[in-house]
């Protein structure tokens, strides 16, 4: 079923965020100085893995920024990141939206994770993760610039095939104010959600592929992003009824085992990723 108001997905919740949650970037991995290859050939410059079940402390920390920022909407309901609605659970990382109670227009507290990195321009990005059971939500992975420069995975809650419909976008979903086909893909999997699944997205130039357990999905070639963007993850909902609708009446929450992203961005050029990897005597890239 394709929603007619699919511009109150997550851009809304998030056009105020950038820069506002700094992390600490951490230094470049050694190990692989020819970069990464992944399964379809593309070569990309840097990588980070960021393993929840490892070091959850450590994935976080040197990766990440949870975000935390003051109420972003000003009408209905609204919707609000806090940072402790990111944390430690069952082997991995949960993201959640808290339980609501309260009347109409109250706050919704959400929860939000996105990349130090800032300079993300294409790349391949994985996720091992279980999607929300909780009605009212909506969970994402997704590279950001802003409202009509992002590529989006989303899984919605209280869709009643929640835990096999994959929501795939590249902003912006509407053209002439309907759902643009061509930017907007929903996909019914043969796989329940709420197990664990990689979900994976290729951004290059030319399309915008999708996987899920490394099986291609769908592919999207218009609206493909083309600036420096955030790897971000989030579970929200602003009690918009043709979108993440609730809030959702218990804790809703998705857990993450790991986000691995694989990129090539302005800060290592070609030039100086070419003579890093020459200085190394040109080892194989790492697989990915
Ligand atoms: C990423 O960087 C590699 C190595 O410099 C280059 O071969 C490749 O074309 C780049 N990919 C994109 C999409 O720019």
């Amino acid at each position: 079923m394709i929603k007619s108001a699919l511009l109150l997905s997550s851009t809304v919740a998030l056009s105020a965020i950038i820069g506002s949650n700094a992390a600490t970037i951490a230094p470049r991995d050694a190990t692989c100085p020819c970069g990464y290859q992944d399964s379809n050939g593309a070569i990309w410059r840097e990588g980070f893995n960021a393993d929840f079940t490892q070091d959850y402390t450590a994935a976080l920390s040197n990766f990440y920024a949870i975000t935390s920022d003051p109420v972003t909407k000003a009408t209905g309901y609204k919707l609000k990141y806090d940072s402790t609605n990111v944390y430690p659970y069952n082997y991995g990382m949960a993201i959640r939206t808290q339980a609501y109670s309260g009347g109409p227009g109250g706050i919704i507290h959400s929860g939000e994770i996105e990349s130090a990195r800032q300079d993300i321009r294409y790349g391949t990005f994985r996720m091992r993760a279980v999607v929300p059971t909780v009605p009212g939500v909506c969970f994402g992975f997704f590279t950001y610039r802003n409202n009509v420069q992002e590529s989006d995975i989303e899984f919605l809650s209280s869709d009643p095939d929640y835990y096999q419909r994959i929501h795939y976008t590249n902003q912006p979903s509407l053209l002439n104010g309907n759902v643009d086909l061509d930017a907007v893909k929903e996909v019914v999997v043969n796989a329940d959600l709420t197990a664990f699944h990689e979900h994976r997205f290729d951004w290059t130039p030319t399309a915008s592929k999708f996987y899920l357990d490394g099986s291609l999905t769908t592919t999207i070639t218009k609206n493909i992003p083309n600036v420096d963007s955030l790897l971000i993850a989030n579970v929200w909902s602003d009690g918009e009824p043709l979108w993440s609708q609730g809030p959702p009446t218990a804790d809703a929450l998705a857990t993450i085992y790991y986000i691995k992203a694989y990129f090539n961005s302005s800060s290592l050029n070609a030039a100086t990723f070419d003579s890093q990897c020459a200085a190394a005597g040109h080892p194989a890239p790492c697989q990915v």
